[in-house]
This record gives structure tokens, sequence and C-alpha cells, in this order.
């Protein structure tokens, strides 16, 4: 039996690449200079997409694709796939929920200790001899006992408070309404009030057009020059002109981030500031998260052209 054409969108790890050549015939669209040529001559035979979370499939490319049925993402977030067009055109996609929750959710208390206690620029403090030529390093800020704000609290947002309860933080939440399953927790209406209640703002919701800056200047304002935003969501969920503003006059203490517009060429604004943690969205980067993601990839494909049900579908 010929192996379905698949349209690969970016790299994967080695182990990913090579289980995905053994299933299917691959077009690494990636390492195409001539897209057009080759969606032109090619685009009629491409059954179905790869893609990852942060580069998905825009509308041109899947209207490009007449005999497309399925695109499988690997990432939790699927925003960057044009959901309408994949309506339109009858395709499916799917996803890789749950594999990456935990990973993420660890990530992301790590992103707030390191930040708080001035890790990075504690390691520095030694590499650059400072700890010898100047002594002690300038004290840091406390996390245990403050109070904390989740932005989201779905699977990724639950497993960042459930870390958190543990460093004995006080902790409320924002989302469309509030969780039987968060009863322990205090839920708050709008995303300013939880910036006002919060010393640590983390940002955990699935990014979407509604979600577009909900984190605004006015957000930021509330948080304030002792606050700190800790992002493993989308970069779109955050006004990133505002924050580099707030970050740059002190309106906003801190910032610990995983995602950024434009992603990987990064507004280097950024660079020039001390109060980040800058990180290369890499919050689901384990080789054990990364594998079952990668797996789960191939396996909503394989799914899908053995006519079986999808494991993971969003569409
Ligand atoms: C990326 C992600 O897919 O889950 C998501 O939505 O953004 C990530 O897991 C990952 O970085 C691979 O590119």
């Amino acid at each position: 039996m010929s192996k379905p054409d698949i349209l690969q969108i970016g790299t994967y790890p080695a182990w990913d690449e090579s289980a995905l050549n053994e299933l299917f015939t691959v077009h690494r669209y990636f390492e195409i200079n001539d897209k057009v040529a080759f969606l032109a001559k090619h685009g009629s035979t491409i059954q179905g997409i790869a893609t990852r979370g942060e580069l998905g499939a825009d509308a041109d490319l899947i209207n490009a694709l007449p005999a497309l049925k399925i695109i499988s993402v690997y990432g939790v977030g699927f925003d960057a796939v044009d959901l309408d067009a994949a309506k339109a055109n009858g395709v499916h996609v799917t996803n890789t929920p749950d594999v990456l929750t935990k990973d993420v959710a660890d990530f992301g208390v790590a992103m707030m200790l390191a930040m708080s206690r001035s890790m990075v620029k504690g390691e520095d403090w030694i590499r650059s001899g400072q700890w010898v030529n100047k002594g002690l390093f300038p004290l840091a800020s406390r996390v245990h006992g403050k109070r904390v704000g989740i932005l989201g609290l779905g699977r990724i947002g639950y497993e960042v408070a459930k870390r958190l309860d543990g460093f004995d933080m006080d902790i409320a939440y924002s989302d469309v309404s509030a969780k039987d399953y968060a009863s322990q927790w205090t839920f708050t209406e709008s995303a300013v009030e939880l910036a006002q209640k919060s010393d640590f703002l983390f940002v955990t919701l699935a990014a979407s057009a509604k979600t577009r800056h909900i984190v605004n200047l006015d957000v930021l304002n509330a948080l304030g020059s002792e606050g700190m935003v800790i992002n493993i969501s989308r970069a779109s969920n955050i006004d990133e002109e505002a924050l580099l503003s707030a970050l740059e006059s002190g309106a906003l203490g801190a910032a610990a981030l995983d995602v950024f517009e434009g992603e990987p060429a990064i507004n280097p604004r950024f660079l020039a500031l001390d109060n980040v943690l800058l990180q290369p969205h890499q919050a689901s980067g384990t080789v054990e998260t990364r594998k079952a993601m990668g797996q789960l990839v191939r396996d909503n494909l394989s799914a899908y052209f053995n006519g079986q049900d999808l494991l993971t579908p969003v569409l």
C-alpha cells in the first residue's frame, strides 16, 4: 500500500523524523525554497500536515491543499492553525494535550523561582568573578507566602496552582467561570482584579482571538512595580508593546517569558532589560514529553488514515 503524503512544516527531533518517514511520504516544507512552485506541483497529493504548536497552518496553505484531510499539531496550542479554513475544507485538526501539562507547569514555577531568587544573575556573579571581587550577592525577593494569580485555570493552570500550594502561596485564579475542582482557591472575575491581588501573575490560558492582549497595560499596572508576570502560554495573550514599556519604566517589576511575538527573532528591547528572564519556548522541552508529543502526532495521523477515531481531536 502506498504511504499517504504528509507535509512537515517544521523540524522534529531525529527520532520523530525517522518514525514519521517510516509511516508516511514526508515532504519537508521548511526546506523547500520555492514553496509556490512546490504547492502547484505537489499540493494536490498532500493529505496530511504535521506541524508544531507555534507554526500551525494558515488559510493560504490549507486552501492550497485540495486533498488535505488532517492537520496534526505537535503542541497543545492550536491558535496558529486557521480553524475556520480547516472547517470550511472539512479538515480535521488534532493536538497533543495532557502529555505536556506537567512539564509546562514545572517550567513556569521554575521560571518564577529562578527570577525571584536571581539565580541567573547569581551564576553570573560567580562566573564574572564578582563573588571574589565584590563579595556578597545582592538580596533577592521571597516567593513562599506571597500572592499568586493564575490567569486561565485549565490543565496547565491547575497544575501550576497545585505546585504553588506547596509553597504556601495565597492562590487566586481567573477564568470564564469558577471551576468546581478549585474550591480551595479564590475565583476572581477579571484579569485586572486578579493582578491587583497578585505578586506573581501566571498566564496559562489557551490563546485565541478572544484572549488577545488580555494582559494589557491596565493589568500590568495593577500588578505593579513589585509584581512579576510569568508567561508560559502564547505571546499574543500579552500586549507586548505595553509589557516592554512597563518593564522599561519600572511600572512592572519583572517578567519571566517563554514566548514572544515573532519568535525566535524577539524584540531586541527585551535584551536591554535586566528585569526579565528570557527562555526559548522550551516549557514542554523534555526528552520524555517531546517523545510523547511526537508519538501522539503520528498516532493521530495513523488513526485518521486507518479509519479509526482520532485520539485527541480539536476539530
Ligand atoms: C511547542 C507549544 O509546540 O504545546 C504548545 O502549544 O507551544 C509547544 O509545546 C513546542 O515548543 C514545539 O515546537
